[in-house]
């Protein structure tokens, strides 16, 4: 396995935009279709409300802000990631889609907005891959409103039988498919390798509450631990 537990921002970048164009075959693929009910569990969880203001950091290929603007009317929504490869996909799909979603290019640890100016904050699968997911959070936190929430979606480790199946799975398969279908020999081995280190359940809301920026956080297990749905009201 090669050695990709450095985060270093400037490769993280060149990864995303390396797979830019297979990112969304290969999630449908290695998720087995169920990538985008994840989603809509998350979006479910969010109480939309007209004229609410949304920011999706680490947007990618803007899976998620889509699925919302598909789903709701007048809230407005920005997504926000490092990659232009990833975004010029996002842009794509919002136009073929005929949508209004603002796409930014930008750092996520250095947000280009006014504090309190969001009435939501989310990110799915990208603070696993920021050098200070502490500092990811406090900034998220810093641009949504006191009371306004911060919804996290993210791999996790899975309990049970389910990790008896999904481990191998993980460690092994995964990679091997993932480079078959993206053609980057390394991209899957460092999805296998973040997403069994990352601290998942208790140990991501321990991480959440450490920060002091949160209230009443807690987490939702999917698939008895392979992905994980973190809330936490913003104090
Ligand atoms: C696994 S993808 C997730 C994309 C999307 N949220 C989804 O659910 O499909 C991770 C994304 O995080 C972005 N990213 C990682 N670190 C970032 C940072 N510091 N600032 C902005 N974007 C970042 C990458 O460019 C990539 O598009």
């Amino acid at each position: 396995m090669p050695p990709t537990q450095n985060k270093d921002p400037d490769k993280i970048k060149e990864m995303f935009s390396n797979i830019s164009s297979k990112y969304d075959i290969a999630n449908a693929i290695l998720s087995m279709g169920f990538y985008k009910n994840w989603y809509r569990r998350l979006i479910d969880k969010i109480e939309i409300k007209e004229g609410m203001k949304i920011l999706d950091c680490a947007t990618g290929t803007g899976n998620l802000p889509l699925l919302l603007a598909q789903n709701s009317l007048n809230i407005s929504i920005c997504g926000v990631d490092f990659s232009e490869e990833m975004l010029s996909i996002s842009f794509k799909r919002m136009r073929k889609h005929n949508l209004t979603i603002s796409f930014m290019l930008s750092d996520i640890l250095n947000l280009p907005f006014e504090d309190n100016y969001f009435d939501i904050a989310t990110i799915c699968f990208g603070i696993r891959n920021v050098v200070d997911p502490i500092r990811c959070l406090k900034e998220m936190s810093r641009v949504v409103k006191p009371g306004g929430k911060v919804y996290i979606l993210e791999f996790g480790n899975p309990r049970g039988v389910v990790k008896i199946f999904y481990e191998p799975y993980r460690q092994f398969l995964m990679p091997v498919i993932g480079r078959i279908i993206t053609g980057d020999k390394h991209a899957y081995y460092y999805l296998a390798e973040t997403s069994s280190q990352f601290p998942s359940g208790e140990k991501f809301i321990e991480m959440m509450e450490s920060t002091n920026f949160f209230k009443n956080s807690n987490a939702i297990p999917i698939f008895n631990g392979v992905a994980f749905i973190y809330e936490g009201m913003v104090v």
